[in-house]
């Protein structure tokens, strides 16, 4: 409304943000919040081991460094890459939802900058200082102080970015007091900090057991006390894992339930559910049992195997995700914005006026006769397309085909029953937030998508209509 509309056609613009997320928070849990303590806890262990044998403190200290160097090279630059672009492309894809959530948690996000100019800091810091720390055991302790803060800064970037997670789904009593204190609390985070925690341990734990059977060759005298370390690392943190994540996963069914009233709808809802906690178990049932064998024997096993339990919980956070998100709908911030980026507030004065006097950066504000097509194209732009595209995936003709078959001609006045009713058909899109004119305006166009396909072209391909008029008339006025 208050914005131009980024689109992408051909994939949706989901894709767009999810596809730099979920590599974002593989990289972050498992090699920066979980490889933080434990690299350092590997090095402390070289460290307590100095007197008994300066070889073996030797042999840890070299493991733990190899570690670092991969956890460094990755973090610094894909993964701080990710983390940005996940800001920059939530952004794009939907500005007024990011505005809104800066004005709620403008100091956390400030924090937050600052926090993690001191985690890149310390990160450089401990991977540049290591060898110079192996002078003298007072220079050791300190470096592996430097691994306990980089440790704790890692985790506070998370922990405050979850807090903006939770929010979305549930603002809690935000919605009433609208303060940062009370957004931030909502009744999601202490669950999910709670169960992101184990799980970047984990995650951390399972690729740990790969670098281990890469780095400390079969001659190393510490390779089966590597291995027994990092199994161990892993699976203390497993019951943690199932624990908090049965907590998250009661948690949410009964919050947002609550708010569903169809029964369709949660039953789809659930059905996820059911699958992601058959994977959890699953991917989480695979790190241990390769953690308990490494455990018991780790002379036997072989490399590949190592693989399994990383993709498995990869999978896993991934489906995590994506069902975190998807069950967000239809808001993109709870009972506060839906996710076409109109607020709940505002959507009576846009069923009574239209949508499209309200908007900026539209080509057209009125559905007349002549421009029907246009006007339904600027309504589908703002209504539909944060979720679905004209000819890509998830297109919105493909919907409606499937519903009421393919060879059939798309009728107008059935998609207008639809659509009026839509919200209630599915949970998980916002009702129709325009008038009738544009109702009709819309489902006109559909159909004619369905006659001609194409695709539809956002801002950055079809320039701001709004912002192009004023320029041509300020020419017209220099010319006159
Ligand atoms: C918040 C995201 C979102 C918005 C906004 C949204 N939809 Fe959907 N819609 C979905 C999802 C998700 C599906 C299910 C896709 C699937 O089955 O894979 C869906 C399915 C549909 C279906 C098929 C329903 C069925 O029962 O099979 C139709 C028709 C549809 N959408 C039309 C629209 C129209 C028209 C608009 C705009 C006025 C719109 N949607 C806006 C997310 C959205």
């Amino acid at each position: 409304m208050d914005f131009p509309i980024f689109h992408l056609d051909f994939m949706g613009n989901r894709w767009l943000i999810a596809m730099i997320a979920i590599v974002h928070v593989m990289i972050n849990h498992a090699l920066a919040v979980g490889f933080a303590p434990l690299v350092t806890l590997m090095e402390y262990r070289g460290y307590l081991a100095r007197k008994r044998d300066p070889l073996e403190q030797k042999h840890w200290d070299e493991l733990a460094y190899k570690f670092l160097f991969v956890a460094f090279v990755v973090t610094t630059t894909l993964g701080a890459l990710t983390g940005v672009g996940i800001w920059f492309s939530a952004a794009l894809v939907n500005p007024a939802s990011i505005g809104s959530l800066i004005r709620v948690f403008y100091f956390a996000w400030f924090t937050e900058w600052i926090v993690f100019v001191c985690e890149v800091l310390l990160i450089v810091i401990y991977f540049l200082s290591w060898r110079k720390s192996n002078r003298s055991e007072k220079a050791k302790l300190r470096h592996i102080r430097f691994g306990l803060f980089l440790s704790i800064f890692s985790w506070i970037t998370m922990a405050i970015i979850v807090g903006i997670l939770g929010f979305m789904m549930d603002p809690g009593s935000w919605l009433s007091d609208k303060t940062l204190f009370s957004g931030f609390t909502n009744p999601i985070y202490m669950p999910q900090l709670l169960f992101r925690t184990p799980l970047a341990m984990i995650m951390a734990g399972t690729i740990g057991l790969l670098l281990v059977a890469i780095f400390a060759k079969k001659d190393n005298p510490i390779r089966p006390k590597a291995f027994r370390f990092v199994s161990i690392w892993t699976l203390i943190w497993v019951p943690h894992v199932v624990i908090a994540g049965l907590w998250y996963y009661y948690k949410i069914p009964d919050l947002m339930i609550g708010n569903l009233p169809v029964a369709l709808g949660t039953q789809l809802f659930q059905q996820w559910y059911d699958k992601l906690l058959f994977v959890m178990f699953g991917a989480v049932g695979l790190a241990v049992i390769i953690g308990l064998w490494t455990l018991i024997n780790s002379r036997r096993i072989p490399k590949w195997l190592m693989v399994l339990p990383i993709i498995g919980v990869f999978i896993f956070i991934g489906m995590f995700e994506r069902v975190r998100e998807f069950i967000r709908k239809p808001y993109v911030i709870g009972d506060y914005m839906y996710a076409n980026a109109i607020r709940v507030d505002d959507y009576p004065l846009l069923q009574r006026d239209g949508i499209l006097p309200h908007s900026t950066f539209v080509s057209v504000q009125e559905v007349t006769e002549e421009n029907t097509l246009e006007a339904g194209e600027n309504v589908f732009l703002i209504a539909c397309t944060r979720c679905h595209t004209a000819s890509g995936i998830n297109s919105v003709v493909n919907r409606f085909e499937r519903m009421y078959g393919k060879d059939n001609p798309l009728n107008v006045e059935a998609m207008k029953t639809y659509m009026r009713n839509m919200h209630n058909a599915r949970y998980y899109m916002p009702p129709f937030p325009g008038n009738e004119k544009e109702l009709d305006a819309l489902a006109q166009y559909i159909k004619s998508l369905q006659t001609y396909p194409r695709p539809i072209e956002g801002a950055q391909l079809n320039g701001t209509p709004a912002i192009e008029d004023d320029i041509q008339k300020i020419k017209e006025k220099i010319i006159n």
